[in-house]
């Protein structure tokens, strides 16, 4: 059932690339500059007169709700909150009729997720669903949807479910630019092209494992890591924290790289590996700066950067490469080496990686 993968973890790491091509099937027609999903055709009208789009969610799902902030606001030029499901639906939060509210959730019973969506619906918002399980409970709740279809996924830490939420919500964002106007159809076109081509690049950032796994023998010891991102992989580097706190239970903590300086910079010394990524479009200089300001405080590097990069090779102790891609698109690469960094390192430490302690899979009680 594991299909020879030691672990559902792994298995479900490297289905990836069938995953999201699962995902865009039927639905990304490249060639002919289209993108098809009744969920939204059905509904333009709401997302268009929308004056936000309110994301809620929970853990890894959350994540995927803060790079959608991103895509949104940058392709659909749509404001967007995101929203830990739990905090909002105590907050007595501002909710219209003009409200659209995006509910993500792998399994779509996660209680708190279910709850906010109930608490949006009865304020007269329009609820669309990202789901994984077919037919769960927020899939029968929300008022339209669009389903992941990344097949099961049983591993208690989330990793195709995210590529996929990342994939859905990047056609939605491109579907409402193309209908807005706020992309040039060149600009359009190249999306879909490149997205097209996002699962072989999956597969290409997956040949780093046998690295991933020599670098994560390296650092399966410590007691801290950072993980530090900036724009589109920001949201990454919480992902990337979140999925080594879960199965290997080393602590780890997510920031935005610019943030360090902040705060987290008087905790690195040469006991605190620092994952940076650090990919060629997107801050790429800012970044090599936060670079030698860690260096300069001997903190060890393990920089994810682009194929054929320099500059970040030549400061950090380790690279580990993903192919080149577009900007937005570029967290779907990124999270590879870090779901693979975690599971190494959770595997050599001889924690149960796929069902890790005081956690479910789904989370049906708040
Ligand atoms: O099923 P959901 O997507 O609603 O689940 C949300 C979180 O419970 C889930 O992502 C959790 O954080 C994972 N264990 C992360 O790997």
């Amino acid at each position: 059932e594991k299909g020879g993968y030691d672990h559902f973890m792994l298995k479900e790491i490297y289905e990836q690339p069938l995953a999201i091509k699962d995902t865009y099937r039927g639905r990304l027609l490249a060639d002919e500059g289209i993108i098809k999903m009744a969920g939204i055709e059905d509904n333009m009208k709401r997302f268009l007169n929308a004056d936000r789009i309110i994301i809620v969610a929970c853990g890894t799902s959350w994540h995927a709700g803060l790079v959608a902030e991103y895509i949104f606001e940058d392709l659909a030029r749509i404001p967007v909150e995101v929203e830990y499901a739990s905090e909002f639906r105590y907050r007595n939060p501002v909710i219209t009729e003009k409200d659209v509210v995006i509910s993500i959730s792998q399994s779509g019973e996660t209680a708190d997720t279910l709850a906010a969506i109930k608490l949006a619906k009865s304020k007269g918002a329009f609820v669309f669903g990202v789901c994984n399980v077919v037919g769960s409970s927020i899939a029968r709740e929300t008022d339209a949807g669009a389903y992941t279809h990344a097949g099961p996924e049983i591993g208690v830490a989330s990793t195709k479910a995210f590529t996929t939420q990342i994939t859905v919500l990047t056609l939605i964002a491109l579907r409402l630019a193309r209908a807005k106007g706020t992309m040039s159809s060149s600009d359009y076109r190249r999306h879909l092209h490149e997205l097209e081509l996002i699962p072989e690049k999956v597969t290409k950032a997956l040949e780093a494992d046998k690295h991933i796994q020599a670098v994560s023998q390296l650092y399966k010891d410590s007691h801290n890591m950072l993980y530090l991102g900036r724009g589109y992989n920001f949201p990454v580097a919480l992902e990337g924290a979140l999925k080594l706190k879960e199965i290997s239970y080393i602590h780890a903590e997510g920031y935005p790289a610019a943030e360090m300086k902040h705060g987290p910079i008087a905790l690195i010394d040469e006991n605190m590996p620092v994952i940076i990524i650090a990919t060629k479009k997107g801050h790429y200089e800012k970044v090599v700066s936060n670079i030698q300001e860690i260096k300069a405080r001997k903190g060890k590097i393990i920089g994810i950067v682009t194929e054929g990069d320099v500059s970040v090779r030549e400061l950090a102790d380790h690279v580990i490469e993903v192919p080149e891609t577009l900007e937005n698109l570029s967290p779907l690469l990124t999270t590879i080496p870090l779901q693979l960094l975690s599971y190494h390192i959770a595997v050599m430490l001889g924690k149960n990686v796929d069902q890790p302690r005081n956690l479910a899979k789904s989370v049906t009680v708040e």
